[in-house]
């Protein structure tokens, strides 16, 4: 639980730590790069001692967004909407160079979006990975609250592998290889660093992708320090989104390590199959992808009949094969028969190592999914807790909350 003072925040032991007065409204950042390329000193990771964030003032933000122009709307989560910007325009806005950024500003004053940019701000100021994607700084002014990143040029895994339309090209395997290594490398940095961190909320949209398609997590608002070393989990109010979180969480509670490592196992099956993690379009059995499709990946000739349509069968059968039977494991539904993070990551790379040539296309006619293609709304969130009471009212696909466990 994060305690709100005045100015300043404070938090339990539950999230990273007290930012304290590192986080003062004074505070400044020196670079419009914000936390300049952290990664690049520490190319394995590193959690820094205090946020290095820059504040933004609200007509700075305004100014970057030819104020909050709606054609620099990139796309809107539970958060608000998301704004493409451009720092340090020196030029006339034809021509708009400077550092490019995306921005979150939140829509409403709502308790729970305030504690979401407070722990974005705690985790992720803190942060720095190259699979991690970083904040830059934020704004505190008024009544604006508003998050300031690096722009990722591809947007999310989710436009790419459920997007509609010209604008996206569906990702062939070797890219989506290489996402899953990104993200899973991601997720490992943060289960393995010292103070443990369980990220909570690992889903298509919160993978992020630069212009060479390397994947970074975004979204830290549900992040949770992870158990101390007498306890095998800590217990908390079950948030997150249906059909990525994990069943041992969304019964008890009970959130783990491994509850992060199931939801990577859902990633995993939606990037083998194109289909969406929680589809109320499809018919009665199929809505929730995994106790849909888990039966298929146990047997090569059943894989192929749920392969990806968009892969036009260009995809190595083995390494398919043995990605699905990862996400298997990911998927146990005992937490502790789950791989940990670092032995996904391994596996991963071994797939990627072995040189397969893809698979020549077949005639695909038993494909059990002869409605893939039916309309779904591109944005298609359901969090077992919805992070904004507003969002809720507007997006019929948010459920009701569950019970505080
Ligand atoms: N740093 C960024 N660079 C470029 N695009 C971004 C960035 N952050 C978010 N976006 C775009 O904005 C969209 C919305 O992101 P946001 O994180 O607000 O919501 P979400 O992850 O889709 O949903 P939820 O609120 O349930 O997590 C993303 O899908 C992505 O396309
Ligand atoms: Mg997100």
């Amino acid at each position: 639980m994060i305690i709100i003072t005045t100015g300043v925040s404070q938090t339990t032991s539950n999230t990273i730590s007290s930012v304290g007065s590192s986080l003062s409204r004074n505070s400044h950042f020196s670079a419009a790069s914000g936390g300049g390329s952290c990664y690049e000193a520490f190319p394995n990771g590193q959690i820094l001692p205090t946020p290095n964030l820059r504040i933004f003032t609200f007509p700075e933000l305004k100014n970057a967004t030819k104020n909050f122009r709606i054609d620099t709307v990139v796309g809107e989560g539970g958060f608000g909407k998301v704004f493409k910007g451009w720092l340090d325009e020196k030029t006339p806005s034809k021509s708009r160079s400077g550092s490019v950024i995306a921005i979150k500003r939140l829509s409403s004053e709502s308790l729970q979006g305030f504690q979401e940019w407070q722990s974005e701000v705690n985790f992720l100021g803190r942060l720095c990975h190259p699979n991690l994607v970083r904040l830059v700084g934020y704004c505190w002014e008024e009544n604006e609250l508003l998050l300031v990143y690096e722009f990722m040029q591809k947007g999310s895994l989710e436009n790419h592998l459920f997007g509609r339309g010209a604008v996206v090209q569906p990702l062939p395997w070797n890219i989506r290889l290489k996402i899953a290594i990104g993200a899973a490398r991601g997720l490992a940095f943060l289960h393995t660093s010292d103070k443990q961190v369980i990220y909570r909320d690992f889903k298509a949209s919160n993978i992020l992708l630069d212009g060479s398609y390397n994947a970074k997590i975004s979204d830290f608002g549900l992040a949770k320090l992870g158990p101390s070393a007498s306890q095998s989990h800590v217990t908390t109010r079950v948030m997150g989104t249906n059909g990525y979180a994990a069943p041992e969480y969304v019964a008890t509670g009970h959130l783990y390590v491994k509850s992060d490592v199931y939801g990577f196992g859902v990633v995993l099956v939606e990037m083998l199959t194109g289909l969406r993690a929680l589809d109320t379009n499809r018919p009665p059995g199929q809505h929730n992808l995994v106790e849909w499709i888990k039966p298929y990946l146990y047997y090569r000739r059943k894989l192929r009949s749920i392969m990806d349509s968009h892969l036009e069968g260009r995809y190595p059968a083995k390494a398919a094969f043995q990605t699905a039977q990862l996400a298997l494991k990911c998927l146990e539904s005992e937490p502790k028969s789950r791989p940990s993070m670092k032995e996904v990551l391994e596996t991963l790379l071994h797939i990627e190592s072995s040189k397969e040539k893809p698979r020549e296309p077949r005639n695909r006619s038993t494909n059990p999914r002869a409605h893939r293609h039916s309309q779904q709304p591109l944005h298609h969130r359901s969090p077992l807790h919805p992070k904004l009471d507003s969002y809720r009212a507007n997006h019929s696909s948010y459920l009701q909350g569950r019970p505080t466990a």
